[in-house]
């Protein structure tokens, strides 16, 4: 048996800075209310037309390099997206495109907020039978291409902004290691934060009636979300503390999907934890989904928040719902 460890990391988000004042001139929103209960400052949106494929590339690129391999001993191309360009084929062709990897595996994996611990977990099978030794797994999404960035879809338009993450998955020769994963869902909660309809594509499986109701915008039970979260966040970083006898003291930082800061505060009260130990940079970037965990990463990472043989929990919780933890040592 074989052990994974992620050998690189890199990210990537538009340049086009929307700050929550640019929201208010589109909505009837403010930067008061937006702060107070998300934390968020400003995010990142396209600003022509781009697909999930095109905005990752960059950041695949930067984690190739920073793995210290070259593109060719890519064995297998995985992403997690809840924003493809098209309904079929998933992001993952048109990324293999792009990076002329002609001939390597690829894998769309969709698992919202949790999309990118669920790909580690799927990674680190992969790696730990000998299969394959270095995976890209990408973490990506275009969220402002289908919100409702009107009053009426507020609650929802002032959470997310776009954005990408990739790292490298390899089989480890030195201490770093993925140590355990895991995944958790409940899919009694899927209508509870949800898209009913596809973006951007028009077929027989979407009425005119449909899209006259906004049912291709995202649709947020927030209350839900919010008060699952906070119970879900807690109880998957105690999974991984558990599996692996790791004591909270132990861990030099918590990176959580970032949903909303109010939700990071409530787990890091529920964990006991100080602040400092759990990582957040939601107020730059907003929630950005599947890319949000290896966003956090290169920024903690850059900081200075963790460095070579530290223990980091990662964890997530959204739609599906889906909830997942990894154990890692850097
Ligand atoms: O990856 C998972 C992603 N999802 C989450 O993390 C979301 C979890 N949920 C939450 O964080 C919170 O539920 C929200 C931040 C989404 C909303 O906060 P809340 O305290 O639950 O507010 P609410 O939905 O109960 O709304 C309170 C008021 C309402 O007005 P009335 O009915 O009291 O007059 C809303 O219409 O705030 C209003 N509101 C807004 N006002 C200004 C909702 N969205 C906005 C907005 N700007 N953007």
């Amino acid at each position: 048996m074989y052990r994974s460890k992620i050998a690189g990391l890199g990210g990537y988000v538009p340049e086009n800075v929307v700050t929550n004042f640019a929201l208010e001139k589109m909505m009837n929103t403010s930067n008061e209310w937006i702060i107070e209960r998300t934390g968020i400052h400003e995010r990142r949106f396209v600003t022509q037309p781009c697909g999930c494929a095109e905005l990752a590339l960059p950041a695949c690129h930067d984690a190739i390099r920073d793995a210290g391999i070259q593109k060719e001993n890519i064995d297998l191309i995985i992403v997690a997206t809840i924003t493809p360009e098209h309904q079929a084929p998933g992001t993952s062709s048109f990324l293999q495109a792009l990076l002329e990897l002609t001939l390597v595996p690829t894998l769309d994996i969709r698992v919202q907020c949790s999309g990118f611990i669920y790909g580690m977990s799927i990674a680190d099978q992969f790696i730990k039978t000998g299969h394959y030794q270095n995976i890209l797994l990408v973490g990506v999404e275009v969220q402002s291409a289908g919100l409702n960035l009107t009053t009426e879809g507020r609650d929802i338009a002032v959470l997310f902004g776009d954005g990408a993450g990739a790292a490298i998955i390899s089989r480890s020769d030195d201490d770093s290691e993925i140590i355990s994963t895991h995944l958790f869902a409940d899919g009694t909660h899927a209508k509870d934060l949800w898209v009913e309809v596809p973006i951007g594509y028009e077929s027989p499986r979407i009425s005119k009636e449909m899209l006259d109701e906004h049912r291709q915008y995202p649709y947020m039970n927030g209350r839900q979300v919010f008060k699952n979260a906070v119970i879900r966040f807690p109880e998957v970083v105690i999974a991984a503390l558990e599996a692996n006898q790791w004591a909270k003291e132990d861990i030099k930082l918590v990176i959580p999907h970032q949903a909303n800061m109010r939700i990071t505060e409530a787990i890091t009260k529920r964990l006991d934890l100080p602040l400092e130990k759990v990582y957040s940079n939601i107020h730059r970037y907003g929630n950005t989904t599947a890319a949000s965990i290896p966003l956090a990463m290169v920024d903690a990472r850059k900081e200075g928040k963790f460095g070579k043989g530290d223990k980091l929990i990662l964890a997530a919780f959204g739609s599906g719902f889906t909830w997942a933890s990894a154990a890692v040592i850097w």
